[in-house]
């Protein structure tokens, strides 16, 4: 293929955060994943990722977690351009910039979500016409939740987490996320689940049916007792104060609460949006989050939408 290109013009694609509303962690694969099966739901907090044509490959960051967002060969955003540029010939240089509201690091997948963006919209500034599984194909390449940021809407991933199948979902929930100040490392959190479980045999897991049945109802007083996360304790056991903070929003009124991925962003489901106000204003005053953030779920992945105007 040629690098021949029909709109020159910048691309903006928004794309949402992840909660995981269980998180099943099976066996230790050869290649170093864990065997999955997890439920993901997009919310809304998002990313918006603008791709134009330049004279050679660039990333900059602008928003709160600017400076923490690395802009060399290692964000994942600039490896999903690569990548994509590789498998299909391009050679046209872009520059990615990434205007970033999702939570760093925090368990939302907010890098992954940077990488799902950049394909959606090389895609299009490209002119290359791929469809949605085969763009799904190449996110699997660069990160085990890339596929479901380009998907959205609520979906039950397994293998390593990146082969999706749709669910049938119903209403929309609000949610709370608790962004705490400390540091977790995913890889580490995988490690420390498996030291806990020590030398125990771990089955292939699979979806709860108890959650698919929550999730047609559209309540979230019977989706709470659902949601389900497998590196909590790990995540907990790394970090004593995630503990501390998940008791503080069920006492300050949230229907559940679960670590958000490899966490250390801790998700509060609530019942409407008045609740989530209140639960916002509650753990902001309590000091225990950096920061706290409403938002719905579903909604959509990765999407193009007008471009920003600076
Ligand atoms: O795929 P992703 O880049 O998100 O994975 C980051 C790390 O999380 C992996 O290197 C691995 O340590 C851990 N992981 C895992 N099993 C999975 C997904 C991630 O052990 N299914």
């Amino acid at each position: 293929m040629t690098s021949a290109h029909s709109d020159p013009s910048p691309v903006t694609v928004r794309v949402p955060a992840k909660v995981n509303l269980e998180l099943l962690v099976g066996p230790l694969r050869d290649d170093g994943f864990h065997t999955l099966s997890t439920v993901y739901q997009a919310v809304s907090l998002h990313d918006d990722v603008t791709v134009a044509l330049d004279d050679d490959w660039g990333c900059s960051v602008s928003g709160p977690y600017a400076d923490v967002v690395p802009t060399d060969a290692t964000n994942l955003a600039l490896r999903a351009a690569s990548l994509l540029a590789e498998e299909t010939g391009v050679e046209t240089p872009v520059h990615i910039s990434i205007s970033k509201s999702i939570p760093v690091a925090g368990g939302m997948a907010g890098g992954s979500a940077d990488a799902a963006a950049t394909l959606v919209a090389c895609d299009r500034l490209w002119a290359l016409g791929l469809s949605t599984e085969e763009l799904e194909e190449y996110a699997a390449e660069l990160g085990s939740d890339v596929p479901f940021l380009i998907r959205g809407g609520t979906a039950v991933g397994s293998g390593r987490g990146e082969r999706l199948a749709p669910v049938l979902a119903r209403g929309n929930y609000h949610w709370v996320f608790a962004i705490s100040d400390i540091g977790l490392s995913t890889p580490d959190v995988y490690a420390e689940c498996d030291r806990l479980r020590g030398k125990s045999s771990v089955p292939d897991p699979s979806p709860n049916s108890e959650l698919m049945i929550a999730l047609r109802s559209g309540d979230p007083h019977i989706l709470a007792p659902q949601l389900t996360n497998d590196l909590q304790d790990a995540a907990v056991s790394l970090r004593p104060e995630l503990g501390e903070l998940l008791a503080s929003g069920m006492e300050f009124g949230a229907l559940g609460g679960v670590v958000s991925g490899s966490g250390p962003t801790v998700a509060f489901l609530v019942e409407d949006v008045e609740s989530a106000i209140d639960l916002t204003v509650a753990l902001t005053a309590t000091g225990a989050a950096r920061e706290v953030r409403k938002a719905i779920g579903p909604i959509h992945g990765a999407h193009v939408i007008p471009a920003r105007v600076d």
